[in-house]
C-alpha cells in the first residue's frame, strides 16, 4: 500500500506547523516543514556573503541542500528569524530553487524517515505553500490553513519576541502582507487552495479545536 500522506498548505503563522506537528505525533507520521528548506537556502546564501535576490546563488544553495540534506540542520535557530523568513519567500520565487527541492520533498513523502525513537514512520506529513497542489497533489488528506492577517502577525510577533528578536508589530504585519502577496503572486507554484482541501480558518480557534477538527477528518479518510 502507498505511504499515507497528509498535505497541508497555508499562510505564514496560520497555525499549519502546529497542526502538522500535532497530527504527526498523534499518528506516528514523519513530519517535514518545507518552509525550513527555503529558509535554509536563504540563510546559506547570506552566510556565504551572497545576496538571496541573486537567482544563481540561490539555485546553487538549493542544489547543495538537495544533495547533502541533513534534517538536523533544519533545526538551526538562524532559520527562524524574520530576515530568514523574508528572504525565504524571495528565493522561493525562483523556479530553479523550487525544482531543486522538489525530489527531496517527494522522496520524504514516499519514503518517510524513521521517527526520533527509531520506529518506522506510519506515514508522512508535509506542510508548506504548494504541497497540496504541486508536491503531493494525490495526497488523500489535504488541509488549507489560514487566519486573518492581523492575527497571524500577532502570533508571529510573539514568536519572534520569544526568540529574543526586537521587532515592532507594525513591521511584522507589513512583512507578512508583502510575503503573502509574493507567495500568492509568483508564477511558479503560487499558493492556491486545492479544490479538494479542507479549509480551516484558525482566527478564532484554539489549537485543540483545530487539531480535533483535522483529526476527525483524518479518521474518515485514513
Ligand atoms: O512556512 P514558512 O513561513 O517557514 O515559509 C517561508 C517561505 O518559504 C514562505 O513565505 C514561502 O515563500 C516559501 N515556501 C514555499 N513553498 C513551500 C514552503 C515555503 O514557497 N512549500
Amino acid at each position: 500500500a502507498p505511504t499515507p500522506i497528509i498535505a497541508i498548505d497555508g499562510t505564514a503563522a496560520s497555525g499549519k506547523g502546529t497542526l502538522a506537528r500535532r497530527l504527526a505525533d498523534a499518528l506516528g507520521f514523519a513530519y517535514l516543514d518545507t518552509g525550513t528548506l527555503y529558509r535554509k537556502v536563504a540563510v546559506d546564501v547570506l552566510r556565504a556573503g551572497g545576496d538571496p535576490a541573486d537567482a544563481g546563488a540561490a539555485i546553487e544553495a538549493a542544489q547543495n541542500l538537495q544533495k547533502n540534506l541533513d534534517l538536523q540542520s533544519l533545526k538551526d535557530p538562524a532559520i527562524r528569524t524574520a530576515e530568514a523568513g523574508k528572504y525565504a519567500s524571495v528565493v522561493a520565487a525562483v523556479p530553479g530553487v523550487r525544482s531543486a527541492l522538489t525530489d527531496l520533498q517527494r522522496g520524504f513523502a514516499i519514503h518517510p524517515p524513521a521517527l526520533a525513537d527509531g520506529t518506522p514512520a506510519k506515514g508522512a506529513i508535509l506542510d508548506g505553500r504548494d504541497i497540496t497542489t504541486f508536491i503531493c497533489p494525490d495526497a488523500p488528506v489535504k488541509f488549507y490553513v489560514d487566519a486573518a492577517v492581523e492575527t497571524r502577525a500577532q502570533r508571529r510577533h510573539k514568536e519572534l519576541l520569544g526568540n529574543g528578536e526586537a521587532i515592532e508589530f507594525e513591521q511584522v504585519l507589513e512583512d507578512m502582507k508583502i510575503r503573502d502577496a509574493r507567495d500568492m503572486g509568483r508564477k511558479d507554484a503560487p499558493m492556491t487552495i486545492a479544490p479538494d482541501a479542507i479549509v480551516i480558518d484558525t482566527t478564532a480557534m484554539g489549537v485543540e479545536a483545530v487539531v480535533a477538527l483535522a483529526m476527525a477528518h483524518v479518521r474518515t479518510v485514513l
